[in-house]
């Protein structure tokens, strides 16, 4: 038997009150609906498709990224509309087992979610909804069960009497179907709801009168499987995701200093011995290898740090890679290709882009390097400035081993710097310097001695009075 996902993600969110389609919006540094896709992945399924409808173009982009396909449902006319456009594409495949959940569903527990799709598989009743034993059941849809505690059918809030709003068991939006039977048993559902919907709930109730009810699974972990219906919600999941990723790297010896204030987006990856400090951020595809640190308020995006390498407080790093041993900040702003040799130093107010500085180099204190190549054991003085824009093109700044830049000098590329080169404070550089050469383009200091009494008693004459 073949397994398939069906995700329902056409829906607008009009609960989020956002412009933006629920399903995109991030949590924890990438869509919802990413997220959702990422962990159902671990149920190998031969096929996943995705119903989209508000913002279909962005939405689709997410579904195909993660290699699922995409069926439109336009316009919007309820759950049970949404799973009927998947007709066509399913009836044409081999029957199928079919797990559907919501979109807005990002944290479901995947592993309970295989042992469901296991007992579905091997007591093989015709459909399961997995139910939640909720303190406040507010907004979801109410089961209702027979006298032998069989689903009878499922009543949405605001369709439901008093007396149903009392119940607690609810509808948490995942299912187990059967393709192509669902959609005959769809087929006859009407829209006579509060909302005027198709409502695929109501095929419960379809199974129940052919005297063969859903089976329900309870959950055991019912807050797992809250939907995200509102922008509250989404800060919740994603407090509760936040603490969850922490907590696994602690377990694998990750020293994480405040768990509560870190934020480590799953995509970012940790070895034992990194320390991170609070506050700090890590975004993306980021990896500190043993024993690297991230300080207070730093963020880091899609960045490598070597072994032992320390990164202070507040730094920015940007598609940086480092060696071993190095230490940057506090406040430095490494930017996309910035490449760092080991044991390479990067003070406070210093901007990199498109750099590669070799093993040893330091640049400590307030200084742009942009499309530059510096070797090993350079020194770069406080306020050097690579000039690597002329206003149309960029261009290369490329310095030997052992080069010393002195304070407040500007390199205007293209330029080139020998190994060993001298250059003297406050220079221009415009012209290439020779191996071992000293550049120098200050004007000459001049002394005038006496001269601050002789202008004060030039001011004093001119006074009146
Ligand atoms: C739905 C269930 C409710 C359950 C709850 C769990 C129905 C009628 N109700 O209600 O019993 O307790 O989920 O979270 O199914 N969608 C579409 N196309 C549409 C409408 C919705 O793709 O035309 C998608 C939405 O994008 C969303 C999902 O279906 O991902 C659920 O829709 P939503 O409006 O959030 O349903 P609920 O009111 O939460
Ligand atoms: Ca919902």
């Amino acid at each position: 038997m073949t397994r398939t996902i069906v995700v329902l993600a056409a829906g607008q969110g009009t609960r989020m009150k956002s412009p933006r389609a629920k399903v995109l919006h991030p949590l924890l540094g990438r869509p919802m609906l990413a997220h959702l896709l990422e962990s159902l992945a671990a149920l190998e399924a031969q096929r996943t498709v995705v119903v989209v409808g508000h913002q279909a173009e962005a939405v689709s982009a997410v579904a195909r990224a993660f290699g699922a396909e995409v069926v439109l449902q336009e316009p919007q006319r309820g759950t049970g509309h949404a799973l009927l456009c998947c007709r066509e594409l399913l009836e044409a495949g081999p029957e199928s087992e079919i797990l559907l959940v919501a979109g807005d569903v990002p944290l479901l527990p995947v592993d309970e979610l295989g042992r469901f799709w296991a007992e579905f598989h091997e007591r093989a009743p015709r459909a399961a909804v997995v139910s939640l034993d909720l303190e406040n059941p507010h907004g979801y849809g109410r089961i209702l069960r027979d006298e032998d505690g069989a689903l009878r059918r499922i009543v949405e809030e605001r369709d439901a009497s008093e007396e149903e709003r009392a119940v607690r068991e609810v509808n948490s939006g995942v299912y187990f179907l059967r393709s192509p039977e669902l959609f005959t048993l769809l087929e006859g559902i009407g829209t006579a709801n509060a909302q005027g919907e198709y409502y695929l709930t109501d095929l419960f109730a379809r199974l129940a009168g052919e005297g063969s009810g859903a089976r329900l699974f309870p959950a055991q972990e019912p807050d797992r499987w809250l939907g995200v219906n509102s922008q509250a919600d989404l800060a919740g999941s994603s407090a509760r995701l936040r603490r969850e990723v922490a907590e696994r790297w602690m377990a694998q010896g990750v020293t994480i200093l405040d768990p509560e204030s870190v934020w480590i987006e799953p995509t970012a990856r940790l070895e034992p011995g990194v320390v991170v400090h609070p506050y700090a951020r890590l975004c993306g595809k980021t990896v500190l290898t043993a024993c690297s640190e991230v300080g207070a308020f730093s963020v880091l995006h899609d960045t490598h740090l070597g072994p032992a390498t320390i990164v202070k407080e507040h730094c920015v790093l940007e598609g940086t890679t480092t060696g071993a041993e190095c230490i940057l900040g506090p406040f430095c702003h490494t930017r996309q290709g910035t490449l760092l040799d080991d044991r390479v130093h990067l003070g406070n107010f210093v901007e990199t882009k498109k750099a590669h500085l070799k093993h040893g180099v330091k640049a400590n204190h307030l200084s742009y390097l942009g499309d530059a190549t510096v070797g090993e054991g350079s020194n770069i003085g406080a306020g050097t400035i690579t000039c690597n824009y002329d206003g149309v093109n960029k261009h290369p700044t490329v310095l030997g081993d052992g080069v010393f830049v002195g304070s407040d000098t500007q390199l205007v590329a293209p330029v080139k710097v020998g190994d060993g080169a001298y250059i003297g404070a406050g220079t221009t550089i415009t012209k290439d310097v020779p191996s071992g050469a000293l550049a120098i383009s200050r004007a000459p200091q001049k002394i005038i001695e006496g001269w601050v009494a002789k202008k004060k008693e030039r001011e004093s004459r001119r006074k009146p009075g």
